[in-house]
């Protein structure tokens, strides 16, 4: 390299006039109009106009000429005020005028565009992932997540927290996902797991008295996909020796206001909300509450204790509910067909109708009307306190599965309607969860967190009486809709560890084999702990204000789990197969 970057080019200001700069970068546009080339460099910190004159620098000219999008050149030049200035640019009124140049390397035509606003397919950015992150936009998402990231470790190292590196071959540590095996090539027949995260050796830290762990980490879950969920993750991951749940809630919600404060610039008012499980499913029907909007759910079997409405008959027959929520003003976006296209919605939550009443300027129309009594749409407009316009929806069944279809009905309403604002940030913690719940594939109870939760004291009697019964010591934070991190307070007591992976159907050999490592080491000393783990990619979606988690991981994963640029999963060869001690099927 000839020339010697000397500045960035979105940095260039009126102050620079008359000094002479050298920028090296991508060009992002050149523009040739015949007695001048304009080119648009581009690097991280943004864009400066380039211009190359053919009559003072023939040479430099018949060089730029040959330059296009992408190629990485070097530019010295004077920096001068410009005649037609940008006032969309931080540098719009100044230009570098070229002279010396120099092409660094050259491109082909890109496959995309680099640019925000380009509109390639998911596919294609996926795939040319290189030239996807040169967008302004990508480039900013990666700089908030380091920012993030020093927000945590600084508060957290402030705090007395110790970075410890767990390991990435690991013994499988089930947290209800399918584990990513490694082969051992030297324990024939023996696989590593990858970590679905280090809960068993932040709690062993603990153990062995390291009082303060945290990790920013990388967990592995292989399990179906979705717009916030990726196969490879990164969680910001705590643990604490001799405090409850107050303690940890009560660090935590500073951790929160330091990140928020340091990245947004935003302060979030301490306490932060809280929320019983219970609660949250009564009022918004899941256990992640989006508190930006209302649409509160009701119950209302009472109001339709004695109907002669075939559905909600049955339903009150069989002691299951009735549930419902309203739309209020927002009733005038949905004509009858577009609220039958809602029916295709709760399906998938297991809720085969959704009934539905209109109130229009004081007019009602339903997909119930002749069964509806007067004295019932007078207990439903108190209920749901409708004056001249709303709509209600409702759904009978089971109560988890109403509380299911109904609270992700509401959510995908306020979608529709755009009422979620990226900008706004609620956040609640959800306590009092079950320690339990019920498995239908696997016809048995499995930990609602993870088997190494404390019941609620007052509860343990329960465990093997009535184990739905009994309360985890849990909690989650949930913002805008949710779950950014969730924690516990753990077992520390190998007798109550035992009873807990009794009570969800392990063997004795089964504990032994999976888990007899860690109850060895809870029988020397165990600290009273708990702690949390933040989904770092979740929190930096909130952050950079993105509703896609592909647009916080430099190199993210497909909803199939392959990497589109590198082709990862592929075909191993013979050998290396052989090495693993692994055949494959044919
Ligand atoms: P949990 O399983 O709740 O807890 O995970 C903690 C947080 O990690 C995030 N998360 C994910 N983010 C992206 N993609 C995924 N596939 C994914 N799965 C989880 C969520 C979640 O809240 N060991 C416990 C923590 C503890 O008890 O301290 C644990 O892993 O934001």
């Amino acid at each position: 390299m000839r020339l010697k970057r000397n500045r960035m080019c979105g940095t260039l200001r009126p102050a620079d006039i008359g000094s002479t700069v050298c920028l090296m970068g991508w060009v992002a546009k050149e523009r040739n109009l015949g007695a001048l080339i304009f080119i648009d460099l581009r690097d991280t910190t943004g864009i400066s106009q380039v211009v190359v004159t053919k009559e003072q620098t023939p040479a430099l000219y018949e060089i730029a000429e040959t330059v296009r999008g992408e190629f990485v050149i070097a530019v010295e030049g004077i920096v001068r005020e410009r005649e037609s200035k940008n006032p969309n640019l931080p540098t719009g009124t100044v230009e570098v005028l070229a002279s010396d140049f120099q092409i660094l390397d050259r491109a082909q035509t890109p496959p995309i565009y680099v640019r925000d606003e380009d509109n390639a397919s998911e596919t294609m950015r996926l795939k040319y992932r290189f030239l996807d992150l040169r967008k302004e936009q990508m480039q900013n998402n990666l700089k908030i997540r380091a920012k993030a990231a020093k927000a945590f470790r600084d508060f957290l190292y402030e705090h007395d927290f110790i970075e410890v590196e767990t390991p990435v071959l690991t013994k499988p540590t089930p947290e209800g996902a399918r584990d990513y095996l490694v082969p051992s090539r030297v324990n024939p027949h023996e696989f590593y797991a990858l970590p679905q995260s280090p809960q068993l050796l932040k709690q062993i830290l603990m153990i062995s008295g390291m009082d303060r762990y945290y990790q920013i980490v990388k967990c592995f879950r292989d399990e179906d996909l979705r717009a916030n969920r990726q196969p490879e993750f990164t969680q910001v991951d705590i643990e604490m020796s001799f405090v409850d749940m107050e303690d940890v809630i009560g660090i935590n919600e500073r951790l929160i206001a330091h990140l928020f404060r340091e990245i947004k610039g935003v302060e979030i008012p301490l306490p932060i909300r809280r929320m019983t499980y219970g609660e949250a499913m009564r009022d918004y029907g899941v256990d992640k509450p989006d508190l930006r909007f209302g649409f509160l759910l009701k119950d209302l079997e009472d109001i339709f204790a004695d109907t002669d409405f075939v559905p909600f008959a049955n339903a009150l027959e069989a002691k299951h509910s009735i549930r419902g929520f309203q739309i209020g003003e927002h009733e005038s976006a949905y004509s009858r067909k577009k609220i039958d296209k809602l029916v295709d919605f709760v399906k998938d939550y297991g809720v085969n109708s959704l009934f539905w009443i209109k109130f229009h300027e004081g007019e009602m129309s339903s997909s119930m009307a002749k069964f509806l009594t007067p004295v019932q749409i007078d207990a439903l407009k108190e209920r749901f306190e409708i004056d001249q316009n709303g709509l209600i929806l409702m759904a009978a069944g089971e109560y988890e599965r109403v509380c299911a279809a109904l609270g992700n009905l509401r959510v995908h309403l306020a979608q529709e309607l755009e009422l979620l604002d990226n900008q706004i940030f609620e956040m609640t913690w959800i306590t009092d969860f079950p320690l339990f719940e019920y498995d239908e594939d696997e016809a048995r109870y499995v930990a609602k967190h993870h088997p190494f939760t404390k019941p609620v004291e007052e509860d343990i009697p329960l465990l093997k009486t009535n184990p739905k019964a009994v309360r985890a010591m849990a909690y989650d934070i949930v913002i805008n809709g949710d779950e950014m991190g969730g924690g516990s307070i753990r077992i520390n007591n190998s007798d109550l560890q035992n009873t807990m992976f009794e009570a969800l159907g392990l063997s004795q050999e089964d504990i032994e084999n999976k888990f007899g490592f860690f109850i060895e080491a809870l029988k020397y000393g165990t600290p009273p702990h708990g702690g949390i783990a933040y989904g770092f990619d979740r929190l930096v979606m909130l952050l950079v204000g993105t509703n896609n988690i592909k647009d916080v991981i430099a190199f993210p994963k497909t909803q199939s789990a392959t990497c589109l640029m590198s082709g990862a999963p592929s075909k191993v060869d013979e050998k290396q197969l052989k090495e693993a001690h692994i055949k494959l099927d044919a």
